[in-house]
């Protein structure tokens, strides 16, 4: 009987410094939800499919709001949390623009998930939003992959959280790198993540000082194409509501497609942080690939996203499963 127990000993010896080492992204798995609810993979794609029917904002809302969960406290569904006193992620300047439609995503997913009473409360709010972030890439036209489950819900979430982990549309391309490199990403990452702007819209008020409106020069920015410059303009001018949105891909703003780096290529990136990315010789040779490849951009999306989805995740019994993806339980 000693055998059996120095095995346990010398097993527990080898393995425990393996799960020590092993990263939170290893304990994802496609098949997680294999026992507790199997379809939940076509239960969210019904109820994406349903909601993107009725708006296009579905697709750039999930995708986008998906970036801001994984980047603040990891890809724990923290953005969707409310606060009674607005103090919570999605009260914070940066999210105050996450558009309604993205959380109504989530919310209609679960929805669907809790209906089956196999499923109810098993799933995740933050794998559904992972989920929902794959379904609305491909209805708006872009890849397909697996994507890994076995997130937990975080149970916190607070505006001073947000501050810092956010890219800025005027950033870098070192401020870039260092941001994303903190979350694991590298510039391969940082470009192919950055192609989501090939849906979507932004706020004039993001971009305008690049347009200089407001400025004695009226200087415009020497990156930014002079024609769509002056068309920005128009469309940001002060008869226009400020609650407009300008379309980030102003060619195919509604195809998930490698557009977008061919518009850095005629300095129609609507951001600095856009444009730098061409104008950057370091990161310039990995556009000009995703611009005349758009299998070459879809494979580095889809790992880069991928690993975005494994950013900081609660897994096993960290967390918890939300019965409301709006509240802690
Ligand atoms: C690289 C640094 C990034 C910066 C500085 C940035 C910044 C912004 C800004 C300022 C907006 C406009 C918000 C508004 O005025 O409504 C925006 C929109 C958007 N961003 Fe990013 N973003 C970045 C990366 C990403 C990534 C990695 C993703 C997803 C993978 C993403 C997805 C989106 C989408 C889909 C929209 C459109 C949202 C909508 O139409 O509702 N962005 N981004
Ligand atoms: C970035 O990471 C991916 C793997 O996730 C790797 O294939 C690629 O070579 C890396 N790129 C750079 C520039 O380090
Ligand atoms: C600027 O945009 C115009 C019109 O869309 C295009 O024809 C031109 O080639 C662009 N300029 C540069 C420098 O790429």
């Amino acid at each position: 009987m000693e055998t059996p127990r120095s095995l346990i000993l010398l097993s527990s010896l080898v393995l425990l410094p393996l799960l020590l080492i092993t990263p939170a992204s290893a304990q994802l798995r496609s098949d997680f939800y294999r026992n507790t609810c199997p379809n939940v993979e076509s239960l969210v794609r019904s109820a994406v499919t349903k909601k993107f029917q009725q708006t296009f904002v579905t697709a750039p809302a999930t995708l986008r709001l998906f970036f801001h969960d994984c980047f603040v406290r990891g890809c724990d569904a923290s953005v969707l949390l409310a606060s009674p006193n607005n103090r919570a992620e999605k009260d914070h300047p940066d999210d105050i623009s996450l558009a309604g439609d993205g959380f109504d995503t989530v919310i209609k997913a679960k929805a669907a998930v809790d209906n089956d009473p196999q499923c109810r409360n098993k799933v995740s709010c933050a794998d559904l939003l992972a989920l929902a972030t794959r379904d609305v890439v491909v209805l708006a036209g872009g890849p397909t992959y697996t994507v890994e489950l076995g997130r937990r819900d975080g149970r916190i979430s607070t505006i001073a959280s947000v501050q810092k982990h956010l890219p800025h549309p005027d950033f870098t391309l070192d401020q870039l790198n260092s941001m994303f490199g903190l979350h694991g990403l590298n510039q391969t990452d940082v470009i192919a993540l950055s192609g989501a702007h090939t849906i979507g819209s932004s706020h004039c008020s993001r971009f305008s000082k690049r347009i200089h409106r407001f400025s004695l020069q009226n200087r415009i920015d020497p990156t930014l194409n002079l024609t769509y410059a002056l068309q920005l303009r128009q469309m940001c001018s002060l008869r226009v509501d400020p609650r407009n949105a300008i379309n980030m891909d102003p060619t195919t703003p509604r195809s998930f497609d490698n557009a977008y780096y061919r518009n850095l290529q005629q300095g129609k990136g609507l951001f600095t942080s856009d444009q730098v990315l061409f104008t950057d010789a370091r990161s310039k040779p990995t556009v000009n690939l995703f611009a005349s490849n758009n299998d070459a951009f879809r494979r580095a999306f889809v790992s880069a996203i991928t690993k975005l989805g494994s950013v900081g995740v609660k897994t096993g019994n960290q967390g918890e499963i939300r019965k409301d993806c709006t509240r802690v339980n």
